[in-house]
């Protein structure tokens, strides 16, 4: 049976809007970045990547007229590859990481996209359950790929399968997805 805190997780969740990243949501992206990264990216690191690289696409999360999230990627071939993804301290742990890498993951399939991969640092728990639960599998290690810590980053891929996209968003906005 439903719990009531998973019904209300979900509504929330409805509510929520995936669109494209624009300059002028930076303000609101860069408080969730310095949040989010021990050696976050600077805002003109953003802008560069909003106006220079064709390959990168920048996506925000909103709630009730507040950007409580974002993700990016790189478009390389018919792959993604994700550059960062995070969601406001406040607003974590109710669902909307993995609302918004499965809207992300839905626009990939409806373009045709079969893959998608990712570095994680191995000590990130929280990531490292999302991504598993989204179907993301371990396929190696990067040894001290961070600089700021020396530590390994695991490397995960998922195939990009539209019904299994569809049935994994269902399941989340039924609360099912743990
Ligand atoms: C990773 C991140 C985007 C997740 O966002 P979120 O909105 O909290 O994610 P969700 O609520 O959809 O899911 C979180 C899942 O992780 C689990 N989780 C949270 N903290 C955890 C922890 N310390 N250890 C293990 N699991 C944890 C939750 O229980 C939940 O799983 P469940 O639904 O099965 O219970 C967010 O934590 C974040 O912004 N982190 C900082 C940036 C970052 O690390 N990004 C990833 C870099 S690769």
């Amino acid at each position: 049976m439903m719990s009531e805190a998973g019904y209300e997780g979900s509504v929330l969740l409805r509510r929520g809007t995936v669109r494209r990243m624009r300059e002028r949501d930076l303000k609101y992206v860069m408080k969730i970045e310095e949040q989010a990264y021990a050696t976050p990216w600077s805002r003109q690191s953003f802008k560069t990547e909003l106006r220079e690289n064709e390959y990168a696409r920048y996506y925000v999360l909103g709630y009730e007229k507040e950007i409580i999230g974002y993700m990016g990627l790189w478009f390389i071939l018919d792959e993604g590859h994700i550059t960062n993804v995070a969601v406001a301290e406040a607003h974590r742990g109710r669902g909307w990481g993995k609302y918004l890498m499965l809207t992300v993951m839905e626009e990939l399939c409806a373009q045709g996209m079969d893959r998608m991969t990712l570095e994680v640092r191995v000590s990130n728990q929280a990531a490292l359950r999302i991504y598993e639960q989204l179907g993301f599998l371990e396929a190696g290690l990067r040894k001290a790929y961070y600089s700021d810590t020396q530590e390994n980053a695991l490397i995960m891929w998922a195939e990009l399968d539209d019904q299994s996209v569809a049935c994994k968003k269902d399941a989340l906005l039924l609360g099912h997805l743990r």
